[in-house]
């Protein structure tokens, strides 16, 4: 354990993984708060939009972050400075024509557009049903075939998001830490769903997987060493937090003997 370098950043992703647990997010705020002075930079990483993202960390009643990467790995956004980081978003629009995009994935049988909330210039987003990882795997392909570089996200066996190349959460966490001088191997992440497994891939990052993890990121952690938790959401999160000896034990204690 001697080489294991001390935890300076933990991102984490926000619904089933911090949120989904209301007793166990009042212990995890409270072990946050309890340890602020020596508690790791906080990062929000979620597919949600900025404003939607605020409106769900107050009314779920997680502290505040120090960052927010939103829109699956699309925004960073410097909470102290009250700002977008530019030096991020300007990297996407390389390659990247989002009416091409739409107009490519329209065409998928069963497809259906996400409300209009739920989309901006980096990020397209559709419900599309119970889809394998070959049928999403041929979705890729398909784009490629048609000259569109972009990533291809599909979470919760529901939902398929269309990203620039240089998006997803793993690649804007790596941005973030090489503009913070944060390293990788300084890293915890923490989540439930497929658009997580790019955090799990960054190489050298420590995982922490809740209970409730959904079998399309199990099967891309499966080789990784990532911490399987017991106990769901924020609750798992904590035991994996107190693991990688982020924090020395939960306050409140309702995820005790659980
Ligand atoms: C969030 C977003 C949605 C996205 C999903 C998976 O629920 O609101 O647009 O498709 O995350 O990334």
């Amino acid at each position: 354990m001697a080489n294991v370098k001390k935890v300076r950043l933990f991102s984490s992703d926000l619904d089933g993984t911090l949120l989904g647990n209301p007793g166990a997010v009042v212990d995890f705020r409270k072990t946050w708060e309890m340890n602020a002075e020596d508690s790791p930079i906080l990062v929000y990483n979620t597919g949600r939009l900025h404003d939607d993202a605020r409106r769900a960390i107050r009314e779920g009643g997680l502290p505040e972050p120090d960052f927010f990467i939103t829109g699956v790995g699309t925004v960073v956004y410097d909470v102290v400075k009250g700002e977008t980081m530019e030096g991020f978003s300007d990297l996407l629009d390389e390659d990247w024509d989002l009416s091409v995009v739409r107009e490519k994935v329209m065409s998928l049988a069963g497809i259906e557009e996400q409300p209009p909330e739920h989309q901006h210039s980096w990020k397209s987003s559709w419900f599309w049903y119970g889809k394998s990882p070959e049928e999403v795997g041929q979705l890729r392909n398909d784009l490629l075939a048609a000259d569109i570089q972009a990533q291809v996200v599909y979470s919760s066996s529901r939902d398929l998001d269309v990203l620039p190349l240089r998006a997803n959460k793993g690649n804007a966490i790596t941005w973030l830490c090489g503009h913070l001088g944060v390293g990788l191997d300084e890293v915890v992440v923490a989540g439930d769903t497929g658009n997580d497994s790019s955090m799990f891939l960054v190489p050298g990052v420590r995982g922490i997987v809740p209970e409730n993890v959904e079998p399309e990121l199990l099967q891309v952690i499966e080789e990784s060493n990532a911490y399987q938790a017991k106990g769901s959401c924020a609750e798992g999160i904590l035991r994996g937090l107190i693991h990688y000896g982020v924090f020395p034990e939960v306050a409140g204690g309702s995820c005790e003997g659980r």
